[in-house]
């Protein structure tokens, strides 16, 4: 029997866990959770979040997954307690699953402003590396980019010089990806990022942790296809949801409107 995972974001950014999932998993079924009623995330308070975690987690009780990925750092940051607890299946989160990919010592983090003030990658990165110097940036100017479609090149290779250069001029050797989001403008950080320093996309380690629950095959077997077998839901904007995942993962999926609202409680 196929396992099935559920994954859940504010909008397009998990699209890019899901892309790096297919690319190491073929035998899975999907549900892929979009909240663009509410996206952005990252400019919304902890205890929000926290609310909003826990109406998505008592939704995905009633889809018969199999596990739970957090495609989405803002979540992750704040409300992986909430997630965890109230969750009857296994929970796969983004920061955790960095751990295996980062080697350096002195890293910058790319983030939403609700991650980056929760501290969540520094608290991390420290848990295993005391000595470590992280120094985490926040970019509020992305996600509302990718979520319009409208994908200025020339203004988001500009803003995103600007955020870089505060993190180069702390002698980093490495840049975490800390929002989903961003690795579906990675050509933008690919060029302005010298070649020293290397840039992580947590989600590779997270499709690497779902071999646990998916099993793992010779990834020269896989042609990074995604499964046919996913559903795609959203609070709010089907039609505009589903020309964008055409655009970013060159599918045409049907996308149900659903509402989370239902299963409020305030945190
Ligand atoms: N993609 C999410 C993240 O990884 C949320 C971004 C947002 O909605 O601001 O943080």
């Amino acid at each position: 029997m196929k396992k099935r995972i559920a994954l859940f974001d504010s909008g397009f950014g998990g699209l890019s866990v899901l892309q790096s999932i297919c690319e190491r998993h073929s035998n899975f079924s999907a549900i892929y959770l979009a909240d663009t009623a509410r996206v952005p995330y990252g400019s919304k308070s902890p205890s929000e979040i926290r609310g909003i975690a826990f109406e998505i987690v008592k939704w995905l009780e009633f889809q018969e997954i199999d596990a739970i990925v957090v495609a989405c750092n803002t979540t992750n940051s704040l409300a992986l307690d909430i997630i965890k607890d109230f969750s009857n299946v296994p929970v796969f989160d983004l920061i955790d699953a960095s751990q295996q990919l980062i080697k350096e010592s002195r890293l910058g983090v790319l983030a939403t402003v609700s991650t980056v003030c929760s501290r969540a990658y520094t608290n991390k990165i420290k848990s295993f590396n005391k000595s470590a110097f992280v120094v985490e940036e926040a970019c509020p100017e992305f996600v509302p980019f990718i979520e319009s479609g409208q994908l200025n090149e020339n203004l988001i290779r500009e803003i995103a010089s600007f955020h870089l250069g505060k993190l180069f001029q702390n002698d980093i050797d490495a840049i975490i990806l800390g929002c989903s989001h961003f690795p579906l403008i990675r050509p933008i950080f690919n060029e302005l990022v010298p070649s020293h320093i290397r840039i992580i996309d947590p989600a590779i380690g997270l499709a690497i942790s779902l071999d646990s629950l998916l099993g793992h095959l010779d990834c020269s077997l896989y042609s990074s296809k995604v499964p046919f077998d996913i559903r795609f839901c959203v609070t709010s904007d089907s039609q505009r949801f589903s020309s964008g995942i055409s655009q970013w993962m060159r599918i045409n999926p049907k996308v149900d409107i659903i509402s989370l609202r239902s299963r409020s409680c305030v945190f």
